[in-house]
């Protein structure tokens, strides 16, 4: 069995990993479905969540996988606002101290989940750590965990992670998510990307470059209603207000917001396809980029999806755990 002892980004999500990660995923929801609350895969253990950005999602489903498994959880609200960085602590210094690096008995945790708003701070910190490090979210670069549950959705909802058309739709520039999920399906035959995104909030170049090496079937539009009668999976991201710092592009977006929206034409257009909409929240109630008037319909899948949360990071957990051991 492969290893996984950091998890950083999405590129280490190989095929093999993710089906034995979403196998026992599946096996936990079972589980779970069944009544039962306690495992044993983390018992006597202490994860440190420790988020210098917002989260509901991400923060409380890792807490609870963690407490299903049997561990402790340490915890601060805002890192950002009540760790030492409000004093002008390093990360580096802040990991070191967490994960013991002196003296490993005397850790104060021995898996450190981390959400930072800077591109590579998983990176960075998995490099001074002395206890595994789960990137629970880095700047607008990677988002592995959110990648990997989505994986589990699209399986649940299509049966195959590989001959499938997936649209990205938003702002698809600043999406961490975007950019993780499109690794990971790179690694599969037969996946087609569409991508819908503004004037100025693109996929990345590098992304683009990635694919056209992979020999990966990628296509650019410019409107979700031009490719959502061909799309198995449509996903769409919300504008990253907090990150972009041109606002001709929030406007741009803003101008045409029914290109890149799930409006009721949109869901009744994609009626004879059966395309699945799928988002990772949050949903921003100004943009309402899923119309509160469709976002109870069948096809929405943006709810179970953050359910799928909590058995894919108690496999992360696990597998994370189980590897630091041998
Ligand atoms: C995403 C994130 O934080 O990157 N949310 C999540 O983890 N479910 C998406 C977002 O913020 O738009």
């Amino acid at each position: 069995m492969e290893k996984l002892y950091h998890l950083i980004k999405a590129e280490q999500l190989t095929p093999s990993i993710v089906t034995e990660l979403l196998t026992e995923a599946e096996s936990f929801n079972q589980s779970l479905k069944a009544g039962v609350r306690h495992f044993e895969n983390l018992k006597g253990v202490t994860l440190c969540s420790l988020f210098y950005e917002e989260s509901t999602r991400t923060r409380f489903s890792f807490e609870r996988a963690a407490f299903l498994l049997g561990a402790t959880v340490i915890s601060t609200e805002n890192a950002a606002q009540f760790s030492s960085a409000a004093k002008g602590e390093s990360l580096e210094h802040t990991i070191k101290v967490i994960s013991g690096v002196a003296q490993s008995h005397l850790r104060y945790a021995d898996i450190i989940i981390l959400r930072h708003p800077e591109n590579g701070a998983a990176d960075r910190a998995a490099r001074v750590s002395g206890v595994p490090i789960i990137n629970a979210g880095s700047g607008s670069d990677e988002h592995p965990t959110q990648a990997l549950l989505d994986a589990y959705t699209f399986e649940k909802l299509l049966g195959r992670l590989d001959h499938f058309t997936i649209s990205f739709v938003g702002d698809l520039k600043f999406s961490r998510v975007v950019n993780s999920e499109a690794f990971l399906l790179s690694q599969y035959p037969g996946v087609k990307m569409v991508f819908i995104a503004p004037e100025g909030l693109e996929i990345r170049p590098e992304l683009k470059s990635y694919l056209s090496q992979k020999g990966i079937e990628f296509e650019e539009a410019s409107d979700i209603k031009e490719v959502v009668r061909e799309s198995d999976i449509c996903y769409v991201v919300r504008v990253q207000k907090n990150r972009i710092k041109d606002k001709a592009f929030l406007l741009a977006y803003q101008r045409n917001r029914d290109n890149f929206a799930v409006t009721e034409e949109v869901y009744k257009m994609s009626e004879q396809k059966g395309t699945f909409f799928c988002h990772p929240m949050p949903v921003d109630g100004e943009e309402q980029e899923i119309r509160q008037e469709v976002e109870n319909l069948p096809r929405v899948k943006m709810l179970e999806q953050a359910g799928y949360g909590v058995p894919v990071r108690m496999a992360i957990l696990a597998k994370v755990w189980q590897s630091q051991k041998i």
